[in-house]
């Protein structure tokens, strides 16, 4: 058996192993394609929200949920993934309080009690972990 040394839990945080992927490139209601777009201050709002902390935010180019305004998710190795949109400019802090909520589940799924409004209200879809669905 082999010991992972890199990572000693009684004098580290436990790595949260959530990533937050933001979609930059939402636009805001009216629709505007001016830069940035509103997904980029999403994106600049979890970034700060995050700062210093274990939790990784990542920038793409359209979650293919465009039709419910600025989206996210959350992913976690080995477990569900979450899809949300009509989020806010500001709802960073929002998605970073999703990602530690979700970083203590040990059934793989976020849980719905002490998850923001804004992850409840804009929750899209959420996916399997492979894992769950192999034969
Ligand atoms: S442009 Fe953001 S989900 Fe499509």
């Amino acid at each position: 058996m082999s010991v992972d040394t890199r990572f000693d839990p009684m004098t580290e945080a436990v790595p949260s192993g959530v990533t937050i992927v933001v979609c930059s490139s939402c636009r805001d209601a009216s629709g505007s394609d001016a830069r940035p777009r509103a997904g980029e201050h999403l994106a600049d709002s979890a970034c700060a929200a995050a700062g210093g902390s274990d939790i990784a935010v990542r920038r793409i180019e359209c979650l293919g949920n465009c039709k419910r305004r600025l989206s996210a998710a959350l992913l976690r190795d080995g477990c569900w993934s979450y899809v949300f949109g009509d989020l806010a400019a500001d709802s960073g802090g929002d998605l970073v309080a999703g990602a530690r909520l979700f970083s203590t589940s040990t059934d793989g799924l976020l849980p719905w009690r002490g998850r923001p409004d804004s992850l409840k209200r804009g929750l899209v879809a959420r996916l399997p972990p492979l894992a769950l669905i192999k034969d």
